[in-house]
């Protein structure tokens, strides 16, 4: 499990359980996971590079340190993956935003792709993939493979909540790729759901249900 980054930061913690409750509401669910994503990007972006620009202080010129945000693109899985990019964006504004369109087969549950948008330039930018749940891995894998041929310089994945199953399915097709999580819970039931999770993220995001 060398590659998955547990963010079990309290804040973090205490974000996820508030959305794990059956009676958050719609409005609620949206504003911790804003704020959730926005905490699990500090992670995530802790070994960005970085470069050294001129800059003016009110006293003299120094040598100080930016991240290139325009080479960094998040690549939400729809839809709800679209729930952690304003986080996302609020700290790094400057990143670029690809979207993957993938429906779960409900008989087979595997990844079926509808859209697939990316920036240009694929090869000079480090992609952060996210959705919010790491479940069977299907759409994870299916995600990962496609953003593979535009060979990006690099890919993390990052989810809220993982389970057993689905670490090892991602972790046994793409090694190379780091998973950054808020919590591994005990299991998938038999819908591909995970147990005890916080239901279908999609439509406490979106308020579908
Ligand atoms: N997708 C969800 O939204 N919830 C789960 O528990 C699993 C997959």
């Amino acid at each position: 499990m060398s590659n998955v980054h547990l963010i079990d930061h309290p804040l973090v913690q205490h974000k996820l359980t508030l959305m794990r409750r059956k009676d958050a509401s719609t409005n609620s669910f949206r504003r911790l996971l804003n704020e959730l994503s926005l905490l699990m990007t500090y992670e995530v972006t802790r070994d960005m590079p970085m470069q050294d620009i001129q800059i003016e202080t009110p006293l003299e010129t120094m040598t100080a340190k930016v991240i290139d945000g325009k080479k960094l693109v998040f690549v939400s899985i729809l839809r709800a993956g679209n729930g952690i990019l304003e986080g996302m964006l609020n700290v790094v504004p400057g990143a670029r935003v690809g979207h993957i369109g993938l429906y779960r087969d409900p008989k087979t549950l595997t990844a079926v792709e509808y859209y697939f948008k990316m920036p240009s330039d694929m090869p000079e930018r480090d992609v952060v993939v996210v959705d919010p749940m790491l479940a069977t891995g299907n759409s994870a894998i299916a995600a990962i493979d496609r953003l593979k041929e535009t060979r990006p310089k690099s890919i993390k994945f990052v989810c809220l909540l993982t389970c057993p199953e689905g670490l090892a399915a991602l972790q046994k097709a793409h090694p190379d790729v780091p998973i950054y999580t808020a919590a591994i819970d005990r299991q998938l039931n038999e819908h591909g759901y995970i147990l005890p999770g916080l239901g279908d993220a999609g439509d406490r995001i979106f308020g579908t249900q």
